[in-house]
């Protein structure tokens, strides 16, 4: 019994290795501060949203910004199939201001997209590295790769804590990787 068991647990430590090989990992400058992620529009898209923000006051015009949430492919599996976020996960969700685009473009005269980026969020989960496991990052799309340090608990970590459906992320906006956790439940 107690062989079968140790069996099937190094199985699983094994098909959770090989659900992580490859993952591009958080990178830290020299003084533990995170790199901005590079790349991450290729990674796997869970979810966006327009006009969340962190306030209760009504945006200045429009609909407010739209957020685009990306996560790393192999995490994205490892969560499907295993219902948590492995270590190294890291989220980029970005800000885009919702914009309108005068002229023939705008087939039907209304409507909005999201511009360009002008900011990034960033999460990663890093038990090593940090008390909470997760620590909350902010960068800025223009200019050189820069390094940031993360953020303190009060400013990001305490709401996502709190309000997070789980393990400190809104997997209740992220439909994408919900609706792909349910299929594979369902097995
Ligand atoms: C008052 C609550 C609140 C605070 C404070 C907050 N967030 Fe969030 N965060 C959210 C909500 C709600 C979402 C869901 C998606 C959205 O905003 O569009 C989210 C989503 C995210 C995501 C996508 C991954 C995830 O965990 O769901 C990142 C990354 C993120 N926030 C970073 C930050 C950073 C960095 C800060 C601090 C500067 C911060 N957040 C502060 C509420 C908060």
């Amino acid at each position: 019994m107690l062989a079968a068991w140790n069996t099937s647990e190094a199985d699983e430590a094994s098909d959770k290795a090989s659900l992580l090989k490859g993952m591009i990992l958080p990178e830290y400058d020299e003084r533990g501060a995170l790199l901005r992620p590079e790349n991450f529009e290729t990674r796997t898209f869970v979810g966006t949203s327009l006009g969340i923000t962190y306030s209760t006051d009504p945006p200045a015009k429009g609909p407010g910004d739209f957020h685009n949430v990306y996560i790393q492919p192999e995490a994205f599996k490892y969560y499907v199939k295993y219902g948590e976020f492995p270590e190294k996960t890291l989220f980029v969700m970005t800000n885009s201001p919702a914009s309108r685009k005068a002229g023939p473009d705008l087939i039907n005269g209304r409507g909005h997209f999201a511009g360009k980026a002008t900011g990034l969020e960033v999460s990663v989960k890093d038990s090593n590295r940090f008390d909470e496991s997760w620590a909350y990052f902010l960068f800025k799309t223009a200019g050189p790769r820069r390094a940031a340090k993360a953020l303190p608990t009060g400013t990001c970590y305490d709401c996502h804590a709190e309000h997070g459906a789980d393990d400190n992320v809104f997997t209740q906006f992220y439909p994408v990787l919900e609706e792909a956790r349910k299929k594979e439940k369902s097995k």
